[in-house]
């Protein structure tokens, strides 16, 4: 059972509204951040996580309401496919922005509310965190980015606050609907459906003090980009 406030990032699709609603299933109480408003009946801040100033003001306001936090799950992700060189640099660190600083603004922002509980901090990388692929370079770079990241933190935070890097295969969500044909899943792929993937976060988030769950890479068992 999960008990207190949780933020989730990228709570309006995908894997982060079906960990919002597992949070809520397990006893836990989500507050989504997100760009989009939520489309379930769950607290929601609108918020840009590439913007460091409103992730701190949005992070202060929540844990302070609610007098601290019990985790927060880093997963609003983007991505901009194409060659290196024919993707415009906005786009291209957008990514980076949005992934890799906004993943380090919320958690940043949230361990002075998360520490007094020994909250828990879930990052969501990917397999192309670990993998390379051509026409991935600023989606591959923010998720190897997420991968050092989480390590590190979790090596520096020992016991204090539980950390955990997230690692999910194809998906099936909003993710690819605005790609180009090409960069699309192949019609017959077989995803994931990212309830099931919610389950491992909150497995993580639930773990008994003093036993964290460094890593979970969750894929369709016929995942092609890993290993
Ligand atoms: P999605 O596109 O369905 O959901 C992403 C959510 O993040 C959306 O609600 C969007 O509005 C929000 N968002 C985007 N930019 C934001 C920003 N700047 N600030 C706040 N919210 C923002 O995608 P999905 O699949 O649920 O992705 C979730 C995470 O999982 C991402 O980090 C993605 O990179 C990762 N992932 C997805 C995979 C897939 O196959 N779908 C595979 C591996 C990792």
């Amino acid at each position: 059972m999960l008990q207190g406030m949780f933020i989730v990032s990228g709570a309006a699709s995908g894997l982060g509204r079906a960990a919002a609603q597992a949070i809520a299933e397990a006893g836990g109480t989500p507050i989504g951040f997100d760009v989009n408003p939520s489309p379930d009946a769950i607290e929601h801040r609108i918020v840009d996580v590439a913007d460091g100033e409103a992730v701190i003001a949005a992070v202060n306001d929540v844990g302070r309401r609610y007098g601290g936090l019990s985790g927060v799950v880093a997963n609003a992700g983007i991505d901009a496919c194409g060659r290196f060189s024919d993707v415009p640099a906005q786009a291209w660190e957008r990514v980076i922005r949005v992934n890799l600083l906004g993943t380090a603004a919320l958690v940043r922002a949230a361990l002075p509310h998360l520490a007094p509980r020994q909250g828990r901090v879930v990052t969501v990388a990917s397999t192309l965190g670990l993998r390379a692929l051509s026409d991935a370079t600023a989606y591959c770079a923010s998720k190897f980015g997420v991968v050092g990241f989480t390590r590190a933190l979790s090596a520096e935070l020992g016991d204090s606050i539980g950390v955990t890097l997230l690692i999910p295969g194809g998906m099936q969500t909003a993710f690819f609907d605005d790609r180009d044909e090409k960069y699309k899943p192949a019609s017959d792929a077989r995803l994931n459906d990212p309830a099931h993937v919610a389950k491992a976060i909150v497995f993580a988030l639930s773990q008994p003090p003093g036993c964290d769950v460094r890593e979970l890479l969750i894929c369709p068992s016929t995942e092609t980009s890993w290993p």
